[in-house]
């Protein structure tokens, strides 16, 4: 197919700065869990960038805090972690400054006492550093710790003190299923206010997820067609090459629905299908992603599959089975690939299905928004010329490329060039996002935790949806969980998942778009 590439030109770049961007107040960032994967390979990377574009105050800290006896050596952790993880250059000159910005303090997460000693110590900190009293408490703890941290916080009065701004971010998985997330709500919620609380999904932190609401909103020429009248069909991908990566008794509890599905997928699909919010406050956003989310009817199981890798080849690579995976059951029933179809039933949706799949080593890493346009109502070329080379005539496609190569593309029908007859071929006009930006080094985190410092909460998650997306997949949650299936595992690692999943398309008509990426 061939292809138009759309692109900035440099003029229009060089007035790209991020300018209108706040500072956040000096403040301290308690990093509970600092001793995990997440704090080495993403929030210190995260920080750091920030930091490298002066977007973090003059005078802050960050204190990692976990259950290890650690001192010096965790900055020094910290400090390998940017080089050898977050592609950070050894030279860089503002390394050294940077890490002379990390604390550590080793905690016990259910002891009372050392809560009390944490907050003289993050006082001692703020006063010795002339920082203020602004705190924002980060939860990368494994989620069993959340609660008692919470409340710990709230019992010593490291909740709300009397001037300053503090608030809590708090990792996924946010509950188990729609009981547990109640409960953890609640508990959170007696502790801080719901203007206090950032629940993460690093999914609203990529640059491309928030560009579907720039492409929909700022452009006037795709919203009027933006509905069931122009409408065919939507398919989301988040396909990924990796396995558990080590993550087995995390995945064993979590699988596909509950790691992906029920909280990624389901942003990408309310920022698809929303009405336009009145402003991008955190307010009218939030709102109107949850107008979606409680607009879905029940999932019939029928409309749903499961399924397990097998082992297979993998980019050229034997891997082996998820059974065989560390710290996996070998009889495991654990789904890593999910899929299912879903409707939004209101007035712009009704009629439109969405299919969502979402699977671990898939042939291809892909995370992509497939917008299909139904067929124009009278195809006359097609019928004038059914043997020409080209005359396959394709339903316009927008393709939402969220990773890895970000960008949006657009198909449609051209004529074959010098055909004498009127051949039709599908040509693809396709802004990628490296090419007219330059390599963007965002990892989502640095967008999230520069707003969870400033207070906006327009990227994050608000009880509400949290608990209107576990109602919804609590029901295939327990249903499967009630029965493990027989034949896995069903796909090959290295493939688009089980046959099945081809079938719930197939069986009404449709089909995935298995040629995901950039063409
Ligand atoms: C995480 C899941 O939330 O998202 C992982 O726990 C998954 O299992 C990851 O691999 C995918 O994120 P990304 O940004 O790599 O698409």
């Amino acid at each position: 197919m061939a292809t138009v590439h759309m692109s900035v030109r440099p003029e229009d770049l060089s007035q790209l700065p991020r300018d209108g961007e706040r500072i956040p107040e000096p403040g301290v960032l308690v990093i509970f869990g600092a001793s995990g994967d997440l704090t080495k390979r993403k929030l210190i990377p995260a920080l750091f960038h920030l930091y490298q574009s002066n977007l973090l105050p003059e005078r802050f800290q960050i204190v990692g805090v976990a259950r290890r006896p650690l001192g010096d050596e965790f900055a020094g952790d910290m400090r390998a972690g940017l080089i050898e993880l977050g592609g950070v250059d050894a030279s860089d000159p503002k390394i050294d400054s940077f890490i002379s910005h990390i604390s550590y303090f080793p905690l016990n997460f259910d002891d009372p006492t050392h809560y009390a000693n944490l907050n003289a110590e993050l006082d001692r900190i703020a006063q010795e550093k002339q920082i203020g009293p602004d705190r924002l408490y980060y939860l990368a703890t494994a989620p069993e710790f959340f609660a008692g941290i919470v409340e710990n916080l709230g019992a010593q009065g490291m909740a709300r003190p009397e001037k300053g701004r503090v608030a809590v971010v708090i990792e996924k998985p946010f509950g188990h299923d729609l009981d547990s997330a109640r409960q953890l709500n609640q508990q959170v919620n007696a502790v801080f206010t719901e203007a206090q609380v950032f629940r993460i999904d690093h999914y609203l932190g990529k640059e491309t997820v928030q560009n579907l609401l720039v492409f929909r909103f700022a452009n006037g020429i795709f919203e009027p067609i933006w509905n069931r009248n122009y409408i065919d069909h939507v398919q989301i991908t988040v396909a990924e090459t990796l396995g558990v990566e080590g993550r087995g008794p995390f995945y064993e509890k979590a699988g596909a629905l509950r790691d992906v599905v029920q909280n990624h997928m389901m942003e990408l699909l309310a920022l698809v299908a929303l009405e336009p919010p009145s402003s991008f406050e955190a307010d009218s956003v939030r709102r109107e992603k949850l107008k979606v989310w409680r607009a879905i009817p029940s999932i019939p199981i029928l409309n749903t599959v499961r399924g397990q890798y097998g082992p297979g080849i993998v980019g050229g690579e034997r891997v082996i089975g998820y059974r065989d995976e560390e710290r996996v059951n070998p009889e495991s029933g654990t789904e890593t690939f999910a899929a299912l179809r879903l409707a939004v039933d209101n007035w712009r949706w009704a009629g439109v299905p969405f299919f969502l799949r979402a699977g671990k080593r898939m042939r291809k890493r892909a995370t992509e928004i497939s917008i299909l346009f139904k067929q124009p109502p009278l195809l006359i070329f097609n019928r004038m010329h059914s043997t020409g080379p080209c005359t396959d005539i394709q339903p316009n496609l927008l393709t939402i490329r969220i990773q890895p190569d970000e960008g949006i593309a657009l198909r449609f029908g051209a004529k074959v060039p010098t055909s004498a007859q009127m051949s039709v071929c599908p040509v693809n006009m396709d802004f990628d996002y490296e090419a007219a930006f330059g390599k963007s080094s965002a990892n989502g985190y640095e967008r999230l935790l520069l707003d969870a410092m400033l207070g906006d909460q327009t990227l994050f998650a608000h009880r509400d949806g949290v608990e209107t997306n576990w109602a919804l997949y609590n029901p295939i949650i327990d249903a499967w969980a009630a029965k493990t299936p027989e034949v896995f595992p069903n796909y090959f690692a290295g493939t688009w998942g089980p046959e099945c999943a081809n079938i719930l398309l197939e069986r009404d008509g449709y089909a995935w778009r298995n040629d995901l990426g950039r063409k």
